[in-house]
């Protein structure tokens, strides 16, 4: 026998051998699905890959079918969790809604607590503190002939102008907004006379600045 024939020769026997597993293998399978169809088939896949034709079809069906009860597992249990959390966004008001609610009449009487400090009108006089004509929109620190403190001076640099958000915390507590100020007021604890000082505070200008959208 020459060399090249043996290898063939043992691949002819090779195969039919081959074959026969493989079909028995099928059989194997189809009966072995067809008595304990749930509980071997994650095996039989494994096992027998030749078999991935017969295995194949119900591997991804199983699984899908216990994903998808798993899933709305799920998400009955995150429904139900989730709900009281969702409550606080509704709690959240834009400054732009508070602010959309202030008088400025009600405003001019809330100014009164600033008048021992500052006065409003164009060109009024510094006392205690700066005048504060048309001061929403306005750079911070800038009214000619006071002394501002250095702290203030910082923020000025820092921030630039008062804008409603920033007049806003600043009213409601100074020494939040500008730590160590040289003015010496509490500040506004109430939401409403916030909104309508600033109403006030706005209409003293020649040009107001729009209230903020949001
Ligand atoms: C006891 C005096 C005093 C009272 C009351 C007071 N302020 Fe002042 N205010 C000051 C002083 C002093 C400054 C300067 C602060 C600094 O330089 O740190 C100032 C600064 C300001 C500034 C910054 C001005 C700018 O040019 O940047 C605003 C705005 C302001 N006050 C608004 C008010 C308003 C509105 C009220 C009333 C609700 C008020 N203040 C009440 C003393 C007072």
């Amino acid at each position: 026998m020459k060399h090249k024939q043996h290898l063939p020769s043992k691949f002819e026997e090779f195969v039919p051998i081959a074959a026969g597993a493989l079909g028995f293998s099928i059989l194997f399978l189809f009966g072995l699905s067809a008595f304990v169809n749930n509980l071997f088939q994650p095996e039989a896949g494994s096992a027998h890959q030749p078999m991935i034709a017969t295995t194949a079809p119900h591997k991804p069906a199983a699984s899908d079918s216990g994903k998808n009860t798993q899933n709305t597992h799920d998400n009955v249990a995150g429904s139900t969790t989730s709900k009281p959390v969702a409550k606080p966004p509704s709690a959240i008001v834009s400054i732009g809604q508070i602010l959309a609610k202030g008088d400025a009449k009600k405003g001019a009487k809330v100014a009164k607590k600033c008048f021992a400090c500052h006065s409003f009108d164009k060109g009024g006089k510094n006392k205690v503190g700066p005048n504060l004509y048309a001061i929403v929109g306005k750079n911070i620190g800038t009214t000619k002939g006071f002394k501002y403190s250095s702290a203030m001076v910082k923020y000025a640099g820092k921030t630039g102008s008062w804008k409603y958000a920033n007049l806003m915390a600043f009213l409601k507590k100074p020494k939040s907004v500008v730590k160590k100020t040289k003015m010496a007021f509490a500040g506004l604890k109430k939401e409403k006379d916030l909104a309508n000082l600033i109403a006030y505070l706005r209409g003293n200008a020649s040009t107001p600045v729009p209230l903020p959208t949001h």
